[in-house]
């Protein structure tokens, strides 16, 4: 079975699930033509909230919102989550997009909807699986009365000759599984990827609580269609509350690839990631699998302060495995930090954020997370600058590019550590976005603050910064990461409906784990309108923003490397394109 599972043209399909959403749409359920967002390169005297925002290419339905992801047979699919009725949070169907690049996509018709009684009140999220004759099938959350009632249920394609597997069929046999009376039934949702075992046993791990204890409920099946529930979860945690969107995948320990679900032995290590529906943060721990139990490694920590894959605007994210170029890919739900009247206004929220392939680190101590590569394709103009110091106070303009949809790269270094400023013992350490807010980039420091000031107005009314700040603690440094959302936007939630209290616009901000003896650090950001997206030292830590300038919009952003720290930093080397959208973006 392993050597059909890592022979076979597998079609992997993992779909994502974020549900307690309250958003609203004015979207009757039609299914209109995507709007271009560089209709207009010049300046326009009033923000469009229906155009200006939208991204070039990051992926985005033409309305409503959104938030899955899966990959097939030559072709990657997106499922995602929508609701094509509108008006207000309701029946979720699962949109379906094809693609074969993961950068240009094509609409097709919604996979799954809301149709039988396992599954009339809404169609939630869960994940697809290859079964041997190359067969995908998907296992999704099925909602059966107005109480939230949650059961499992399956879907498979109609026609496997339909390379693009349009149509998918719900068996009569439906539900799969359903809660027994130990099981939270309101609180059951989002099955996995299923992994086959050498006893030859199909196990899938599904989201739940018990109290407030966050559950992941393990499933055992020889024929995939009726399934046991193990006697001990897989994993659980007290007072987290309710798991969403469980993610459970082996990495390998020495390799740079990424592995098929069902790897298993002593050169990998796993990965157990959760969404926290209540602090709608997601964290993984790594760890090991034995006996059918997850057990973190010493030193993880296993709750809301754990490492997250994303410190900003990111929840519901699942990963596949690519076995057409041997990747494990992430993607992830970014919604939107606006109003929920600016939602309905602008007909749309939330977008997926660029995929990413994941591996562990090195260190063994995290993952490492970088843009696929698929995405250099959009890059155009291009500038680099070499060797430019940068003195207290200073900040270059990067010109020659589109500053509001653009890739950059760079690397700063610095001559000495001396002069980091001291870490308060009595700052929390796990809080790094309070630290963030405190430290932002217009407080000057010893070594950083220093990074990019993206999505800037030509006088700096509107910017969102992405730097690094070092401490010095007792005997080691820290480097605090941010991306500061805070002043990118003049207008308190573009429609000005409110005093922008509703909006979700912190100083993003996390910790990196990261060797300074080279006296270094890389920063990589992927701007596109209403988003910055930045991974820092080569993908430890990753922060992702939604903003909405008034004024930094189309040829009216600029980008800067700043430099606001008594130390001089050096730009070592960096290199920046102008990003274009994808041909092929029907979404
Ligand atoms: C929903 O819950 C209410 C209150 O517990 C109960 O009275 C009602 O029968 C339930 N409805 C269904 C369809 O289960
Ligand atoms: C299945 O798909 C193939 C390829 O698109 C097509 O030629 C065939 O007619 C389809 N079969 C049915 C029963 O629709
Ligand atoms: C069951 O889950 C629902 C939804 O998360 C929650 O409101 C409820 O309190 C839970 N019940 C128990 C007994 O934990
Ligand atoms: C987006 O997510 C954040 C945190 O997950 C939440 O605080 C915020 O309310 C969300 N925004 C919207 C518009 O749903
Ligand atoms: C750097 O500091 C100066 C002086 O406080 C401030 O005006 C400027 O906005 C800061 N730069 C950034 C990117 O915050």
């Amino acid at each position: 079975m392993m050597e059909f599972l890592s022979k076979r043209k597998s079609i992997i399909l993992s779909i994502l699930f974020w549900f307690s959403l309250t958003l609203i749409f004015n979207n009757n359920g039609v299914v209109e033509a995507s709007h271009e967002v560089f209709k207009n390169l010049h300046p326009v005297p009033a923000v469009n909230v229906m155009q200006v925002h939208r991204t070039g290419y990051h992926f985005q339905p033409p309305r409503s919102w959104i938030n899955g992801p899966m990959f097939y047979n030559g072709i990657y699919h997106l499922f995602y989550q929508h609701n094509p009725e509108g008006a207000v949070w309701g029946k979720i169907i699962w949109g379906h997009s094809v693609s074969k690049d993961l950068i240009n996509w094509k609409r097709l018709k919604p996979a799954i909807y809301p149709s039988e009684p396992f599954d009339r009140y809404s169609c939630w999220s869960g994940s697809a699986t290859i079964l041997p004759g190359n067969k995908p099938i998907i296992l999704y959350t099925g909602v059966i009365d107005n109480n939230q009632t949650q059961v499992q249920n399956y879907a498979i394609p109609a026609n496997l000759s339909d390379p693009y597997l349009t149509k998918w069929i719900k068996p009569k046999n439906n539900p799969l599984i359903t809660a027994d009376v130990s099981i939270n039934k309101t609180a059951f949702r989002d099955p996995t990827t299923a992994w086959f075992g050498p006893d030859g046993h199909w196990r899938i791990t599904i989201g739940g609580r018990r109290r407030n204890r966050g559950v992941s409920h393990l499933y055992r099946s020889r024929d995939f269609m009726h399934w046991v529930k193990a006697q001990h979860p897989l994993h659980s945690q007290a007072e987290t509350g309710n798991w969403e969107c469980p993610d459970f995948y082996p990495v390998s320990i020495s390799g740079k690839h990424g592995l098929d679900t069902s790897v298993m032995g002593p050169s990998v290590k796993h990965v157990f990631k959760v969404s926290l529906d209540t602090t709608r943060y997601e964290y993984y721990t790594i760890g090991t699998y034995e006996n059918d139990k997850y057990v973190p490694d010493e030193g993880m920590i296993d709750g809301w302060n754990g490492l997250r894959y994303d410190y900003g605007n990111f929840y519901a994210s699942k990963s596949f495995f690519d076995p057409s170029t041997n990747r494990r890919i992430l993607w992830a739900w970014a919604n939107e930090s606006d109003t929920q009247d600016d939602d309905i206004k602008k007909g749309w929220a939330g977008i997926q954020t660029i995929p990413r392939t994941i591996v562990l680190d090195p260190n063994g101590k995290q993952l490492l997370q970088w843009p696929i590569e698929e995405v250099e394709a959009l890059r155009r103009q291009k500038v680099d600058l070499n060797n430019k110091e940068l003195v207290h106070g200073e900040k270059i303009e990067i010109n020659g590019i589109t500053a509001a949809q653009a890739d950059i790269d760079v690397t700063f270094s610095f001559q000495s550590l001396d002069k980091a400023e001291p870490f308060d013992p009595t700052w929390d350490r796990y809080d790094a976005q309070k630290l963030c807010g405190q430290k932002g980039s217009t407080v000057d420091g010893g070594l950083g603050p220093f990074g990019l000031i993206t999505l800037a107005s030509e006088n700096l009314e509107e910017f969102t910064p992405v730097f690094f700040r070092i401490f010095k603690d007792q005997n080691k440094h820290l480097v605090l990461m941010c991306s500061d959302a805070s002043r990118s936007t003049l207008a308190n939630g573009m429609s000005n409906s409110n005093d922008g209290k509703d909006a979700y616009r912190p100083s993003f901000g996390g910790f990196v784990d990261v060797d300074l003896t080279e006296m270094k650090l890389s920063l990589r950001s992927l701007i596109d309108n209403s988003v910055v997206e930045s991974f820092g030292a080569g993908g430890k830590t990753c922060i992702s923003s939604r903003v909405y300038p008034t004024l930094a919009i189309y040829n009216n952003a600029h980008l800067y490397a700043f430099n606001n720290g008594t130390e001089t930093i050096k730009i070592e080397s960096l290199n920046a394109w102008s990003m274009s959208n994808p041909l092929q973006m029907n979404r």
